[in-house]
């Protein structure tokens, strides 16, 4: 019977210690998991100058698709949707779902036009009609969301608050 109780007793502090091992790693990992977030908290400067490298690698994607430069078009396409791409936590963090809506369905034209590219012969007629769409989705949300200053010309967030 006393053997039976130190038996018991080792097992359970045996098990806690394992238990608070267990817990002690999920806490490192929530910890390790906390300081790379997937999601990374963007700011408004951030955003614009994602937004500024993404008009000008798209404004050359357009201008190597007109060429038919097809590398160089692929190139710039993969740069402006890469840089299209991360402020998509910026909209998430701001509720804004539309904005992801639009975001997304860019992306996705971008993809096609990257599948459209990389076409062992090209259809010029297809790329440039992909490439206008893109540029038509980046304007719906600039309608919604950008505005520009009538002196100065440049742009700002309308209606997007920190
Ligand atoms: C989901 C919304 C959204 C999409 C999609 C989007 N933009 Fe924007 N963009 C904005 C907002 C908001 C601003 C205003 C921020 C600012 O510039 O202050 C902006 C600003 C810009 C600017 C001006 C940057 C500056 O301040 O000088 C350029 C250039 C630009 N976008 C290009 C593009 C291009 C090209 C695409 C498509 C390939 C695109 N954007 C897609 C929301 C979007």
């Amino acid at each position: 019977m006393f053997r039976f109780r130190v038996h018991a007793a080792v097992h359970r502090s045996v098990g806690l210690a394992i238990l608070m091992g267990i817990l002690g790693i999920a806490g490192l990992r929530a910890a390790a998991a906390d300081d790379k977030k997937p999601y990374p908290i963007f700011t408004t400067e951030q955003f614009v100058s994602a937004m500024k490298t993404v008009g000008q690698a798209f404004t050359a994607t357009n201008a190597a698709v007109t060429r038919s430069e097809t590398d160089d078009a692929k190139a710039y396409l993969a740069i402006s949707r890469d840089r299209l791409a991360t402020p998509i936590t910026f909209w998430r963090d701001r509720h804004r779902d539309d904005a992801v809506k639009i975001l997304r369905q860019t992306l996705s034209l971008m993809d096609q036009l990257d599948v459209a590219l990389s076409a062992e012969k090209v259809d010029t007629a297809a790329t440039g009609n992909l490439a206008k769409q893109i540029g038509a989705s980046c304007q719906s949300c600039h309608q919604m969301y950008r505005e520009q200053d009538p002196s100065t010309k440049s742009y700002k967030f309308k209606g997007v608050t920190e």
